[in-house]
């Protein structure tokens, strides 16, 4: 597995994508961190395991700016513009702080009416399939939370299908030239639409966030305003999809779980948070980089721009902290997992993704008693890349 100390994980091939806890749990048992092969071409360092994870999230020596990425790095930032999570404080508190107040658990409640009905509205539609089979990532997992971000935010329904597109590269497309090319996609489209909302502004948060002005008379700069659209539309859609595909692919796999859930609905939020430990949608967070030498477990990270990515997906199975780590239980006091990340950049929609998911996947059960896999769990495909996690299409039945 390892050639020259380098542990080559795109060399597992399909294997890893389908599947990566046992390589993720095998460089675990040999210790903390690992000299790897990334999907994108790179050389990085891979955290593994709970605490060493944690750590890193929180190791302020950690830089999320790319311009602290070593010269050598080949791989460039993927973003329209600055935001919160490729920023390191002050930068971030102040970027965070100007959108916070609308992604609190409070503010986010308010939605739940306006969720269940989108969510109706796309189950009316999958249950009139007179086949009674569909792909769910199609009726129900993608359009459920792009709906929601992009009333949100202010972005026409028309547009969409383009975004989906442009973001899916922009995320797991291991060509650098289509993800450059769909990132200058992105930024054309979201300029225009700001431009827009400048000179016309709805009720919705992007035209809020032009007028932004906290107490202390901060505004987001141009460049600021389309990277936290950039980050809002991306962030807000590419994983909750993952959480509700990957979610109810754990429930139809597991029937002595999903029979437990629909004896007791009360159990949801708890499923929920069990289905992000279990198999969260984000594998491995985003880049970090080395400011200063970081001592992991017995090895130091050099200074100088290190790339450091902390497997999620690893830190959420380690026995150490979950016992029994393999097993999908409802009812487990799942608290403590680290899928929405640890430290400054914790998920900022953790309330919006979990409100999502806890109304689509009982709506789903409640509407479908009979709902089943319509295919072999091993003949499912997987988004390629270590960030992103979930099948590309889950067929099911009713
Ligand atoms: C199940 C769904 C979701 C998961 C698993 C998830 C996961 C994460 C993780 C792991 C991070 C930390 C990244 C890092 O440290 O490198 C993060 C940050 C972030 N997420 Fe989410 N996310 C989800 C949904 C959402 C939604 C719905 C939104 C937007 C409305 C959102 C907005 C953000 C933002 C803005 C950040 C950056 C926070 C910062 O830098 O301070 N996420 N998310």
């Amino acid at each position: 597995m390892a050639v020259g100390g380098v542990v080559d994980l795109v060399a597992m091939g399909e294997d890893f994508v389908r599947d990566p806890y046992p390589v993720y749990a095998a460089l675990r048992e040999r210790g903390p961190v690992h000299r790897v092969r990334i999907p994108e071409g790179a050389e990085a360092w891979l955290v593994v395991g709970y605490e060493a994870g944690r750590a890193v999230l929180a190791d302020p020596r950690l830089s999320k700016q790319w311009k602290n990425a070593s010269p050598s790095f080949p791989i460039s930032s993927p973003s329209a513009g600055p935001h919160m999570l490729n920023s390191d404080p002050p930068d971030h508190e102040r970027l965070r702080k100007l959108v916070v107040r609308e992604f609190t658990p409070r503010r986010v409640e308010q939605l739940a009416p306006r969720v269940r009905e989108i969510t109706d509205r796309l189950l009316d539609a999958m249950t009139g399939i007179e086949e009674g089979r569909t792909d769910l990532v199609e009726a129900l997992s993608f359009p459920l939370p792009i709906s929601v971000i992009c009333e949100l935010l202010g972005v026409p329904m028309l547009d969409q299908d383009a975004f989906r597109a442009w973001t899916a590269t922009v995320l797991t497309d291991p060509d650098p030239k289509a993800r450059l090319a769909a990132t200058g996609e992105v930024t054309a489209y979201l300029t225009r639409l700001l431009e827009d909302k400048r000179l016309t502004p709805g009720p919705d948060l992007m035209s809020a966030l032009i007028r932004t002005t906290d107490e202390d008379g901060d505004r987001l700069s141009a460049d600021e305003l389309l990277g936290t659209a950039w980050l809002l539309l991306v962030a807000g859609h590419e994983t909750t999809v993952n959480l509700i595909s990957n979610g109810v692919l754990a429930l139809l796999t597991h029937p002595d779980q999903l029979a437990v859930l629909r004896e007791d609905m009360t159990l949801i939020d708890n499923a929920v948070e069990e289905m992000l430990r279990y198999d969260g949608p984000v594998e491995t967070p985003t880049f970090r980089f080395t400011t200063a030498p970081v001592e992991i477990g017995d090895t130091v990270v050099p200074g100088g721009g290190e790339m450091v990515l902390v497997a999620l997906a690893d830190a959420d199975r380690d026995p150490a902290r979950f016992p029994d780590p393999g097993r999908f239980d409802v009812r487990r006091p799942a608290g403590g997992h680290v899928a929405f990340g640890h430290g400054i950049h914790y998920c900022l929609g953790a309330p919006l993704a979990r409100l999502e998911a806890r109304i689509a996947v009982r709506a789903l059960l409640e509407r479908c008693p009979g709902l089943a896999l319509d295919a072999h769990p091993a003949a499912l495909t997987w988004r390629h890349g270590m960030l992103i996690r979930g099948p590309h299409r889950l067929p099911v039945r009713w």
